[in-house]
């Protein structure tokens, strides 16, 4: 078989170990085939090493019902790429999302004695500073699987005749135990804000902030946004929890820079330049980071010098400064 419908096969085995075990074996044939014995051997080793049976493994992938196919347009599959040890959050961030997990982990036992369980969170904090690698690699730990829902395409499509595929996926999320991610959830705030023409627009997005108001998922709701204050009281109220995700401050980029060279020959200390990062995000952190790491290959050069860091970081700087400038205008 071909290996681009092999690797599809793979990853729509994801989550079913027998499923995933019949595929990988069938790659690992292939190479045999082709002749590849030592990449044939390597992958059988590492397969046999992995978790034998789902119930092993530490954390137990939830099965998966079929997704409505009706629903595909507006929400998607995310594939988990990063694990905890990806993202660097803040204490009180640890610990309630820490305690999310313990709970989620008996719910049933919470739920027998007449208790809910936290389900439904908001994220709140400013562009690149892990709302959405935080929901990808929460859903990880918790093995479940991650639906991100496309809220701008939603709320257009409620308008015509797609009602019944947005109560299916509402269906869909409270039978099959998953992270339901509304991403950008501004977009419905900001809705609800819009004033005169759009009152149709309103009335759709007020029944769909009731869908979520009554909806008990399985697993998780998050919604994302970068308004914190300006939410409105409404849509607050509809959340268990409300985490903030902070531009980060000297400490934590101290540790973000540890993880961004970790596997990186540095020649100096970058967490020396970590009060001069502070008000940058991390995603623009990060940016700096990368610039300064592909100096060293462009040059070819063995390893990253003080100065390739300082000409990423006055070129991000520059850009910062170009930003601002455009803002008034967008
Ligand atoms: N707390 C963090 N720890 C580690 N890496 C981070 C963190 N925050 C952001 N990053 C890096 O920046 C990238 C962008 O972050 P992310 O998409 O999670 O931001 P966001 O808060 O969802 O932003 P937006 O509001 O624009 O959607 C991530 O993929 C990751 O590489
Ligand atoms: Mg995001």
């Amino acid at each position: 078989m071909a290996r681009g419908e092999l690797m599809k096969k793979l990853l729509a085995s994801y989550g079913r170990d027998e499923d995933f075990r019949a595929v990988a074996e069938q790659i690992i044939d292939e190479e045999e085939k082709k002749n590849n014995r030592a990449l044939a051997r390597t992958l059988r080793k590492t397969l046999e090493a992995g978790p034998q049976r789902t119930q092993s493994a530490p954390k137990a992938l939830a099965p998966l019902i079929p997704f409505p196919e009706a629903a595909a347009d507006f929400v998607e599959r995310i594939e988990p790429e990063h694990n905890r040890n990806d993202i660097v959050l803040s204490a009180a961030n640890v610990r309630v999302l820490l305690g999310l997990v313990k709970e989620f982990r008996r719910a049933d036992e919470i739920r027998q004695h007449g208790l809910k369980i936290r389900s439904k969170m908001l994220f709140c904090g400013p562009p690149g500073c892990g709302k959405t690698l935080c929901a990808e690699i929460f859903a990880a730990e918790l093995g479940l699987p991650l639906f991100r829902v496309k809220l701008d395409r939603l709320i257009s499509s409620y308008l015509g005749e797609t009602a019944t595929n947005i109560r299916k996926t509402f269906e869909f999320a409270r039978k099959q135990p998953c992270v339901l991610f509304f991403d950008e959830f501004d977009a419905l705030a900001r809705t609800r804000d819009d004033s005169g023409e759009h009152n149709e627009l309103r009335r759709v997005v007020n029944s769909l902030l009731l869908f979520i108001d009554n909806m008990q998922p399985k697993g998780f709701l998050i919604a994302a946004t970068n308004l914190d204050r300006s939410l409105d009281a409404a849509i607050w109220r509809r959340f268990d929890e409300v985490l903030w995700f902070d531009k980060p401050e000297a400490a934590m980029i101290a540790r973000f820079l540890k993880l961004k060279f970790k596997n990186v020959p540095i020649a100096f200390d970058p967490a020396r330049h970590s009060a001069a990062l502070e008000g940058y995000s991390f995603a623009e952190i990060e940016r700096v980071c990368t610039q300064a790491i592909k100096a060293i290959i462009i040059e070819r050069r063995k390893q990253v010098q003080e100065r390739d860091f300082n000409r990423a970081l006055r070129d991000e700087a520059r850009r910062r400064a170009g930003q601002a400038r455009l803002a008034p205008i967008i």
